[in-house]
């Protein structure tokens, strides 16, 4: 069995390939599209992060490809009908990355609420702010959540270990199964309107897509600060400049983007939004984990048909 890498994995998951025996495989991170559909058809299996695409027009041309291993959750870069289409079995790693994206979405909490990246910025700049970077406690405050599934919910342990109180929206889930892990059940609009913070954790979808417009952001309260940590082209970034900019949102930390990378937005001018470069999933546990995940996946659904995490029907 022939397996390629066409995005940066973890040595873990390439060992694991290498290691089975009857399989070889080709990591080759550097091609472009094109001279990707130019071998494609060499491989029984292809692994990939979020650059590749596997779009209709390099699945025409991957005639032994059965499986598309995906080390991570998002799958905004795989055209899933046009696999299932072609018969290639497409699948995620939904829970190697989980800790490390939630911890990073608490990581946003706090440097959001103690102003850290302001008082980095100016204190390398020689000068010792105090009276304007006074932050705020997170303590007793409410954590809105939306989505409540492997991320959100480890969102919601950390944050009650930090005695804050949670309340989350997810209509895929069972109100009894969001009462278990100790969150109130919301609605979307109280989630808006009773929150002091609010952190997505939706997948982008139809429905969510611009869920955080200027009327969503102005259901919240005043003064509220937004998290998202799970999909660029959830919150409305235009939208968000004017409810940061004229005071009604009280900070705003991203770590995803419309566009990645996002240029030189409106929102990259104002004081109380911070960022990062999609680094949610980004430590050396959770790619590893993911690696370990895809690799042992791939080898399992090509030597035994063994089907995990599989997100597309068998036609
Ligand atoms: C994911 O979907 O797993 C994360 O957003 C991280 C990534 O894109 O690698």
């Amino acid at each position: 069995m022939k397996v390629l890498v066409s995005d940066p994995l973890s040595d873990v998951g390439i060992e694991i390939f290498r290691n089975t025996p009857g399989f070889e495989v080709d990591v080759k991170t550097d091609l472009s599209q094109d001279e990707l559909g130019q071998i494609i058809n060499n491989y029984d299996g292809l692994s990939i992060r979020s650059k590749t695409q596997v779009d209709q027009k390099l699945l025409a041309k991957a005639t032994n490809l059965k499986v598309v291993g995906r080390a991570g959750i998002g799958l905004d870069n795989v055209d899933i009908p046009a696999a299932t289409a072609a018969r290639v079995a497409v699948m995620n790693t939904p829970f190697g990355n989980t800790i490390t994206t939630a911890e990073h979405t608490i990581a946003m909490l706090m440097a959001l609420s103690r102003n850290i990246p302001k008082a980095t910025a100016t204190l390398k700049d020689g000068k010792w702010e105090k009276k304007h970077l006074r932050g705020r406690e997170i303590y007793n405050k409410t954590l809105g959540l939306v989505g409540i599934g492997n991320i959100g919910t480890l969102v919601a342990d950390r944050a009650m270990g930090l005695k804050m109180k949670v309340i989350g929206y997810d209509p895929y889930q069972a109100v009894e199964a969001i009462e278990d892990i100790g969150v109130k059940p919301a609605t979307f609009d109280q989630v808006l309107t009773q929150s002091d913070y609010i952190s997505i954790h939706t997948p982008k979808t139809k429905e969510t897509t611009n869920l955080f417009n200027k009327e969503t952001l102005y259901r919240m309260k005043q003064g509220a600060m937004l998290i998202n940590c799970a999909r660029g082209g959830i919150v409305n970034e235009d939208d968000l400049y004017y409810a940061l900019n004229n005071g009604h949102l009280g900070g705003a930390a991203l770590d995803v983007f419309a566009t990645e990378p996002p240029g030189k937005i409106s929102l990259m001018d104002l004081d109380n939004f911070i960022c990062s470069s999609h680094l949610g999933a980004s430590t050396h546990e959770a790619q590893d984990n993911v690696a370990r995940d895809v690799a042992n996946q791939i080898v399992d659904y090509l030597t035994t048909g063994q089907a995990n995490n599989i997100v597309n029907p068998k036609k």
